[in-house]
């Protein structure tokens, strides 16, 4: 039996229709952009594994990190326990993220991120006696997998048969110009109710790339540090590197209260979740009343693996090399964003930094369920890279290590494809 069929009789995919999905493609290792499948198969990795791969696949920095800290310590139970690892990472992105930055509460993923965020917002407004239960999102948003996460996220189809166990969150429009008098004035109506403003700096990614601009979100931070509401910057996606900058927030004045990581924290080698915060909040949970402590942790909270892993992505991460291919790519992408945006084909061509989303014009749900998507990837998987359509919006979310030759073969990949429809 071949690995692909094993997988069949016993896995169950992450958003996959098991029913109508084409099977998996076996993947047997993975060497900078490339990942190499069972038949000898190369795909470039244009979406970097789900947006998690900074560095490339293997990288051998990174695994000789891993392998070290395997060999001195590979799990300790992180309360009333610390180590290396744990306080050396936590120094060091201390030290690269706004300076009201105080305290690192680490867990596992991109959603217990911001369960964590969520978390210390509404219990600091209840350990204050002034309980606050509303949170502030932007519509069309995407925080994650994990109730809180569904909740403070836009509704949609992902999170439709859960619609009555989410919580209350108050949602409004991306901001532009023409809104964004309006969006103050709704963060003043109602900012004794408000608890936080969660939202995506910059892009949202799982809503098609949507992109704003970093003054509109300055404002509205602004308006909500005016209004005693806290400010959540997920930079789950946007962090280390994809807007151009080291963080999204690094685009806007204000500083937020609380941040979360995860993704290319590790440079998408382990599983790992960060959330940041002020002094001022850490210290609304200081108290001879235990009744007020942060009743959150998870069994491998502050791994040292990942933890390790994490810091050995930050040494790549603050080379020179990596600054030079962001900028590098983003000049390349700007390049083709002029040139593609000229086919007929396109709606319309968003970039920024190393993002670059391709709407397609269709006539057809513009949905992530528009069918154009399964089309679309098939016809780049034989093509020999990895790109995953959100419905009719194409996008390239490259390891920064992938070649201008590689960038190009893309381009024109995406080229040919939209000269078939
Ligand atoms: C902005 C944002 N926040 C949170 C998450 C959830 O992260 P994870 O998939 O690691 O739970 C994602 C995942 O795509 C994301 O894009």
């Amino acid at each position: 039996m071949t690995l692909t069929e094993r997988d069949l009789k016993v896995i169950w995919h992450p958003y996959t229709q098991m029913q109508t999905a084409m099977p998996p493609v076996a993947i047997t290792h993975g060497e900078g952009v490339l990942l190499y499948d069972d038949a000898g198969k190369t795909y470039i990795d244009a979406v970097s594994s789900w947006w998690v791969n900074i560095h490339g696949h293997a990288h051998p920095y990174i695994a000789e990190k891993v392998a070290e800290q395997l060999h001195k310590l590979e799990h300790v139970i992180f309360a009333g326990f610390t180590h290396e690892p744990a306080v050396h990472l936590a120094e060091r992105l201390l030290a690269i993220i706004p300076d009201n930055q105080a305290k690192v509460f680490y867990s596992d993923n991109g959603s217990t991120a911001v369960e964590v965020a969520l978390k210390m917002c509404l219990q600091y407004w209840f350990n204050k006696d002034k309980p606050r239960t509303k949170v502030l999102a932007f519509k069309n948003a995407y925080h994650g997998d994990t109730f809180g996460a569904m909740a403070v996220s836009g509704r949609s189809a992902f999170t439709n048969p859960f619609s009555s166990m989410l919580f209350e969150v108050e949602f409004i429009d991306l901001p532009s110009d023409d809104n964004i008098q309006e969006l103050c004035q709704k963060i003043s109506a109602l900012h004794s109710e408000l608890a936080c403003f969660i939202f995506e700096p910059l892009v949202q990614g799982s809503a098609g790339m949507l992109m704003y601009e970093a003054g509109h979100l300055n404002t509205l931070m602004a308006h909500c540090r005016a209004e005693e509401v806290f400010t959540i910057a997920d930079e789950v996606f946007t962090g280390f590197g994809r807007t151009g900058m080291p963080f999204a927030c690094d685009h806007v004045q204000q500083q937020p209260d609380i941040m979360c990581f995860s993704k290319g924290l590790t440079g998408g080698t382990m599983a790992l979740g960060i959330t940041t915060c002020t002094q001022d909040i850490y210290d609304a949970f200081l108290s001879d009343d235990r009744l007020k402590t942060l009743f959150h942790g998870h069994s491998f909270t502050a791994n040292p693996v990942a933890c390790a892993a994490a810091l050995a992505s930050m040494d790549l991460f603050s080379e020179p090399s990596t600054t030079e291919n962001i900028r590098r790519i983003k000049k390349s992408h700007q390049r083709f964003a002029k040139l593609i945006a000229q086919h007929r084909q396109i709606k319309q061509v968003r970039q920024t930094g190393t993002i670059i989303a391709i709407e397609i014009a269709t006539e057809k749900d513009t949905s992530y369920f528009n069918t154009l998507r399964d089309t679309l990837y098939q016809y780049f998987l034989k093509a020999g890279i990895i790109l995953r359509p959100l419905g009719n919006i194409l996008y390239i979310l490259p390891p920064y290590c992938i070649t201008n030759e590689q960038l190009q073969y893309i381009y024109q990949s995406i080229e040919q494809a939209l000269n078939t429809l």
